[in-house]
């Protein structure tokens, strides 16, 4: 590898250039070795935050950061591999009942999650209440759930682009996670070096999302379906909505049981409609169009693989759920129609009452989050439960509360602004 001058990759960046795939490559390497120092990489994110890249250059970044680490495969599999990726959410359990339902589907589903920052929750944190369930596994026993079950959702070891690892804790400290080049690197340098065959990208739009503006999410997801696609991964976007939060539910063991009541058959029709519709896409991309995947909520097959999932991590599919130990209910001020939710509002109330974390390191509380009594165009009565609000610690209701405030309005029905779930599809 030919061997460049962080200070010189920084100014070529910095003056609006575009950085040759000799410079990516080096800072890439580099950086993950320790040779570029935090500083330099940050000032180095900052120019690509304020300059854009170009998509050979966002394409290069990206296969670095595969590079700096291994690269997982499941072609050995007997049969095909779909995963789906959501930018994050409120109210976000999508992945809970999608990789049951896809695995019914005949379709292996190796999903590699994150735990939650911020307000946005994390997949592992959810499924760690269910007890006994642990999210660590080897690639042997990954490999091996996958055959028999059809589904995995586990920790990402640390061998998966460790160079977005370090990048990533990086720019969070540093004003730099809004970038799309960085983004969509980041979010597909993982997904690619994870082997999946086929990726289907919940890419969300509102006030609940890293993407408040509808054309910066078109953006976003233009670029990662490039990525996608340039690495030979059949690669869909959808678009969707975040302006209210998902469901009825922002936590942890509480957005477990709203999944299993999907996997039941029941369960809030905006959480139906959004797994049904990603499941489509996936088993579309992996060449499984004849399937209907709304069938297994309802024959009890998506339910099936659901057990199978949880037992083979060593969790108990139908023991009882940690549940908080204080709650607060807040009423309808007035009687009519609800007639806005902001998912951000919800989402940083769920947040503080401890769903989520602060910093990395925080646990969370299994049993904390909201529960909203009612969604936009749902009749309420002053007096009656509007929010459920859970935690174990009761000095984290006020600022819970606080949260919450100016998140709703009540009103009459033609105040009701119907948005579609599904905006918009790009790819395929
Ligand atoms: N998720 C990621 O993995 N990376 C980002 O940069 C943003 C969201």
């Amino acid at each position: 590898m030919t061997a460049h001058d962080a200070v010189e990759v920084i100014l070529a960046k910095r003056d609006g250039g575009t950085l040759t795939d000799s410079q990516i490559d080096w800072v890439i390497d580099a950086y993950t070795r320790g040779d570029v120092a935090d500083e330099q990489m940050s000032a180095l994110a900052m120019a690509i935050l304020l300059n854009g890249m170009q998509r050979t250059e966002i394409s290069r970044w990206t296969a670095a950061m595969i590079a700096s680490g291994e690269r997982m495969d499941f072609s050995a599999l007997s049969r095909p591999t779909a995963d789906k990726h959501s930018t994050g959410g409120v109210g976000d359990k999508i992945t809970l009942p999608l990789a049951p339902v896809v695995a019914a589907c005949g379709v292996a589903v190796p999903q590699l999650s994150g735990r939650g920052l911020g307000h946005t929750g994390g997949t592992l944190d959810k499924l760690e209440s269910i007890p006994g369930w642990r999210a660590a596994l080897s690639n042997a026993e990954m490999m091996a759930q996958l055959e028999s079950v059809g589904a995995v959702i586990c920790a990402a070891g640390d061998g998966l682009a460790p160079a977005d690892k370090k990048l990533y804790a990086l720019r969070d400290v540093t004003g730099t996670v809004e970038a799309i080049p960085l983004i969509a690197s980041s979010i597909m340098s993982k997904k690619i070096a994870e082997g999946t065959g086929a990726l289907v990208l919940d890419v969300k739009v509102g006030s609940g999302a890293f993407m408040k503006d509808v054309d910066d999410a078109r953006e976003l997801a233009e670029v990662m379906v490039g990525l996608g696609t340039d690495a030979g991964v059949r690669t869909v976007a959808l678009l969707t909505d975040m302006s209210t939060p998902l469901g009825l539910t922002a936590g942890n063991a509480i957005e477990v049981a709203e999944s299993v009541d999907v996997l039941a058959g029941g369960g809030p029709a905006d959480v139906v409609e959004l797994t049904v519709a990603l499941a489509r896409e996936m088993l579309t991309a992996a060449g499984r169009e004849d399937v209907d995947p709304a069938e297994t909520l309802t024959d009890g097959t998506a339910m099936d693989a659901w057990k199978a999932m949880i037992r083979a991590q060593d969790g108990d599919p139908d023991a009882a759920l940690p549940t908080a130990r204080e709650s607060h209910v807040v009423t309808a001020p007035a009687t009519g129609v609800l007639t806005r939710l902001d998912a951000m509002a919800v989402g940083m109330a769920a947040w503080r009452l401890g769903a989520g974390r602060a910093r990395k390191e925080d646990p969370v509380q299994a049993g904390a989050g909201v529960v909203w009594h009612a969604r936009p165009g749902d009749a309420v009565t002053a007096g009656e439960p509007l929010f459920t609000l859970l935690t174990d610690e009761p000095a984290r209701f006020e600022r819970a509360l606080a949260s919450l405030e100016g998140g709703y309005d009540v009103g009459s029905s033609d105040e009701v602004v119907a948005q579609p779930l599904v905006i918009d599809r790009i790819g395929g």
